[in-house]
């Protein structure tokens, strides 16, 4: 049977490598459409979980997950040897950036070095992860062919992007069905594949003539997003100097119906996805001598916020007749984003950092975190504060010392590096001890009112006490 009757039936074997935020929702999404479903990652631990129907994502709830593994629909598994039985394999490992910002392929070329040696005629390798323009042909394809079969006529490649929207809560009705899916193929055959597979758990699948086209265009709309966030920002800090409020300004301008999309300030930028993959664009011009600059300045810009936030607690505090040394800071919201999970490249850690080493005694609050490993600059303030959990706290950076496996403090990392462990506190108390609290996410579970009721002093990074009529405690915005 040709791969296109086994997709049409519903009978061909789909795998997903990379078990994380992109490929599980995936994987869930072909097993609920019939499909038999084989996920390959290589944690060990997060296997043995999901093969017994334990959901490590909040967008797949264990309920789901346990009936599709009960009906032999979905299996895990760290074994590479096990993707020569699937018809269609989905990449959908980590692309992260290195030092400078410099792309990091190495998860993408071990996946495809993991199942070159399985490959077969009839394959179709469709690449999810987000990557340079140019990744899957020059990347991908020659490793794939290596072992002499030829895509578009012995196996077929693509690419289509993953638009999840983690949450869903900015975008609410914006599942994996119902979000348009980009995808393209090395020729026009595997093209072909690529939309019927796509066909059958999204409702609208838009081709594009080139894998570079649907690259590029995955990257336009993150970067898009970031500049948008970063002249955001920017129109904080504008408003800061011109002593306006910029919520106001930015919901006033947001009244005119055309050629206008509001975005909206904050304490900098998070997530696995937008402050990372414009990189990507970066580094792929820098190879034609293209400075991408809106990217640059965006990044720069959006990186900045952290510390304007911390200016802004640590002024306020001093009219206040209080210095941010010594004082008492609660941050609100930890993770990157609302009614998410995921920490990764959060903005809060950056303001604790912040507030740590400029002295303040910190705390913070968040229903989806319960501890929080901060990594601090050495010769930052806060090793000089915060000694009462360190272990022979006679300098930084020594290797080898025994470390307090829990609790609040600053501890010494293994490799020199100096980083402060804090446990989420109990919200009343650390409102009621809190000299200021900076509000760094809004999660839809926060009360508003109680909060603006029990604190003395609030910096709102997120316009979040808005609906409060007459707040008790004082209200900075950004
Ligand atoms: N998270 C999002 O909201 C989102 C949205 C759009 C696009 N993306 C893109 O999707 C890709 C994956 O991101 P994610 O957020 O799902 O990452 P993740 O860290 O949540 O998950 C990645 C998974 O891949 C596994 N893995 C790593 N190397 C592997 C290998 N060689 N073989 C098999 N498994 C391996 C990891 O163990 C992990 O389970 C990235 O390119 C990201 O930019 C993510």
């Amino acid at each position: 049977m040709t791969l296109l009757a086994k997709i049409q039936e519903r009978s061909a074997v789909v795998a997903v490598i990379g078990l994380g935020y992109a490929g599980l929702p995936l994987a869930v999404a072909f097993a609920e459409a019939g499909f038999s479903v084989l996920g390959v990652d290589v944690d060990g631990g997060r296997v043995a979980a999901l093969d017994h129907g334990e959901s490590h994502i909040q967008d797949v709830s264990p309920d789901r997950l346990r009936r599709l593994v009960h009906e032999g629909r979905f299996r895990a598994t760290t074994d590479y040897a096990a993707l020569g039985g699937a018809d269609t394999i989905t990449i959908c490992v980590p692309t992260p950036v290195g030092q400078g910002h410099l792309p990091n392929l190495s998860y993408i070329e071990q996946a495809v070095d993991g199942l070159a040696p399985h490959l077969r005629h009839e394959q179709l390798v469709v690449l999810e992860s987000t990557t340079y323009p140019g990744t899957t042909e020059e990347v991908i394809q020659p490793r794939l062919q290596a072992g002499g079969l030829r895509v578009g006529r012995d196996f077929y490649l693509g690419f289509a992007p993953e638009r999840i929207d983690p949450g869903a809560t900015s975008s609410p009705g914006y599942t994996l069905a119902t979000v348009p899916k980009l995808v393209a193929g090395a020729t026009p055959h595997c093209r072909e594949r690529v939309v019927a597979l796509y066909a059958t758990i999204v409702r609208t699948v838009v081709p594009v003539s080139t894998l570079k086209t649907a690259e590029m265009a995955k990257l336009v709309e993150n970067a898009f997003r970031m500049v948008n966030i970063g002249f955001a920002n920017e129109v904080a800090l504008m408003c800061d100097q011109l002593g306006t409020d910029v919520w106001e300004v930015i919901d006033a301008a947001a009244t005119k119906p055309y050629g206008f999309l509001a975005h909206y300030p904050g304490p900098g930028l998070g997530g696995h996805c937008i402050p990372v993959d414009p990189y990507y664009l970066v580094w792929k011009l820098k190879t034609v001598d293209f400075p991408a600059r809106f990217i640059e300045l965006a990044g720069e810009i959006n990186r900045s916020m952290p510390a304007f936030v911390v200016s802004r607690v640590a002024t306020a505090l001093e009219r206040r007749g209080g210095t941010l040394r010594g004082a008492n800071v609660l941050v609100l919201g930890a993770t990157y984003k609302r009614d998410v999970a995921d920490t990764r490249e959060s903005p809060s850690l950056d303001v604790l950092a912040l507030l740590l080493e400029g002295g303040a005694q910190v705390s913070y609050h968040d229903p989806f975190v319960p501890a929080l490993t901060i990594p601090l600059r050495a010769g930052s303030a806060a090793l000089a504060t915060t000694s009462a959990g360190v272990a022979g706290h006679d300098g930084w950076g020594l290797p080898g010392r025994d470390l307090p496996a829990a609790g609040n403090g600053a501890v010494a990392a293994e490799d020199g590096e100096a980083e402060h462990r804090l446990s989420c506190v109990d919200l009343p108390r650390g409102l009621d001890a809190a000299d200021c609290v900076v509000v760094c996410t809004d999660h839809t579970t926060y009360d508003w009112g109680d909060i603006a009721a029990r604190a003395r002093l609030v910096v709102d990074t997120r316009n979040a006490l808005r609906h409060v009529p007459q707040p008790r405690a004082e209200v900075v915005k950004l």
